[in-house]
C-alpha cells in the first residue's frame, strides 16, 4: 500500500470510497475534482495498484489547518490505513509550517474519535446540534 497525492483521474474512486462510509463528508466526484490541485489543500490517497483504499484531505492557511474529509473503504477497515493516512497528512502539514490541526467529528463516530485520540488529538470544544441529532466534537493537536 502506498500513500500519494490524489490525482484528478482518481476522483470517481475517491467518491466511491467516500460513499461507502456514512460519516464521510459527501463531496461526490465533482467535489473531489474541485479539491484536487486547489492551493492550500492536501489530498492524499492510499492506493494498492490502481485501487484507492482510502483518502484524507487537509486544508491549511498560514500555520493552522483543518482535516476536512477522511474515509477508508468499507472492506478495508482495521488494517491501519486510517492511521497511516493521518500520520502522513500530519507530516505534510508540518512541512508546510502548520502548527495546529483541528477537525470536527460526530460525537457518535467512535471509530474516528479513537483514531484521532490515538494520534494525540484532544477534544477542545463541543458544537451543539452541529449535525442532525448529534453534536460535533472540535478536536485539535499542536504539531
Ligand atoms: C475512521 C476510519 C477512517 C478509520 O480507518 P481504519 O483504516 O479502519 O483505521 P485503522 O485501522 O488505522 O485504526 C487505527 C485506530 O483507530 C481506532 N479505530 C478504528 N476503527 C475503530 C472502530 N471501529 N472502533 C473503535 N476504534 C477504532 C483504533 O484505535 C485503531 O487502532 P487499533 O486498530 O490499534 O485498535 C474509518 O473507520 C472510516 O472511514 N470511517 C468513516 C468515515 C469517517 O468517520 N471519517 C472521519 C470523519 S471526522
Amino acid at each position: 500500500m502506498e500513500i500519494k497525492p490524489a490525482l484528478a483521474e482518481q476522483a470517481r474512486q475517491l467518491a466511491q470510497v467516500e460513499a461507502s462510509q456514512p460519516f464521510a463528508a459527501g463531496w461526490g466526484e465533482n467535489g473531489f475534482e474541485g479539491e484536487i490541485g486547489l492551493p492550500c489543500s492536501v489530498l492524499l490517497a492510499a492506493q494498492e495498484g490502481s485501487s484507492v483504499l482510502g483518502f484524507i484531505c487537509l486544508r491549511y492557511a498560514a500555520d493552522t489547518a483543518e482535516i476536512v474529509n477522511l474515509a477508508v473503504r468499507a472492506d478495508c477497515l482495521r488494517r491501519g490505513i486510517g492511521r497511516q493516512l493521518l500520520q502522513q497528512v500530519v507530516l505534510r502539514a508540518q512541512q508546510l509550517g502548520v502548527r495546529e490541526i483541528t477537525l470536527e467529528v460526530n460525537e457518535h463516530n467512535s471509530a474516528a474519535i479513537c483514531l484521532y485520540e490515538q494520534a494525540g488529538f484532544k477534544t477542545l470544544n463541543r458544537r451543539k446540534n452541529f449535525y442532525v441529532g448529534a453534536d460535533a466534537l472540535l478536536m485539535g493537536k499542536t504539531v
